[in-house]
């Protein structure tokens, strides 16, 4: 069974390599901060000490990790970082900025290595005792684009960023099918759109969200205020 935390926010970001997450998600933070949130900026995987070894292992052990092996341990990671870091900032009342989320392994592991996408999630929600965000911002861009990206960033490849084109391809479809079958929770832009432009876009669906969370945790004390007025 999935939820939505009661009182803080759990945004998060999702996209191919090379989408543009990472300076999202920091323009965002940079921005929420600046109103006065207290904001949590994580990600997945590696957001705790205990992720940042099993990062390691996923995306830099030498030789083959079985699909199942590899869908267990991105859950491990997020299991770890769900019970000890986006909870308890939740339970605070925080705004929780995150890289990557379950619909990473469900485009990755599912789509991508084709495991079933349904049982992806499934062991997802069990590692996370089914908390799903207030909204999911996907940064939607074709395969070859996020590869130039890369190669342009890059000096080695992780274990995941190595596969073929059509692994990517997969990986691309299988994001705009969870976006398509979630409406409400994705907001879809096109990662090629300015960084700026983009910026403004996601704050305005922040906003939206985060004052249709605080109307729904209502005249609970201590709630915090919504994000945005006028801004
Ligand atoms: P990320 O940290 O976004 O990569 P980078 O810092 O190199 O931009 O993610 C690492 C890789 O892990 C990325 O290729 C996607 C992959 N991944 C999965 O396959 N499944 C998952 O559940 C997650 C969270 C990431």
């Amino acid at each position: 069974m999935a939820e939505r935390s009661a009182s803080g926010l759990f945004l998060t970001f999702e996209g191919g390599d090379g989408s543009g997450k990472s300076t999202q998600a920091r323009l965002l933070t940079d921005w929420l901060t600046a109103q006065g949130r207290s904001v949590l900026h994580t990600r997945e995987p590696g957001g705790t000490d205990l992720g940042l070894e099993l990062r390691d292992i996923v995306l830099h052990r030498r030789g083959h990790i079985a699909e199942r092996a590899e869908a267990l341990l991105y859950a491990a990671d997020r299991a770890h970082n769900i019970a000890t870091v986006v909870r308890p900032a939740l339970e605070r009342g925080d705004v929780v900025i995150q890289d990557r989320y379950l619909d990473s392994s469900v485009a990755y592991q599912g789509a991508g290595r084709v495991l079933d996408p349904a049982e992806v999630r499934d062991l997802s929600l069990w590692a996370t005792g089914g908390l799903l965000p207030h909204l999911t911002i996907l940064l939607d861009l074709d395969a070859r684009t996020g590869r130039e990206r890369l190669a342009a960033a890059r000096t080695r490849y992780d274990r995941l960023e190595d596969e073929q084109q059509e692994f990517h391809e997969r990986v691309r479809a299988g994001y705009l099918a969870l976006a398509a079958a979630e409406p409400d929770r994705f907001l879809v832009l096109d990662a090629t759109l300015p960084v700026e432009e983009l910026a403004e876009r996601i704050r305005r669906r922040v906003s939206t969200v985060a004052e249709l969370a605080s109307t729904e945790s209502t005249e609970s004390p201590g709630a915090t205020p919504p994000v945005g007025g006028g801004a």
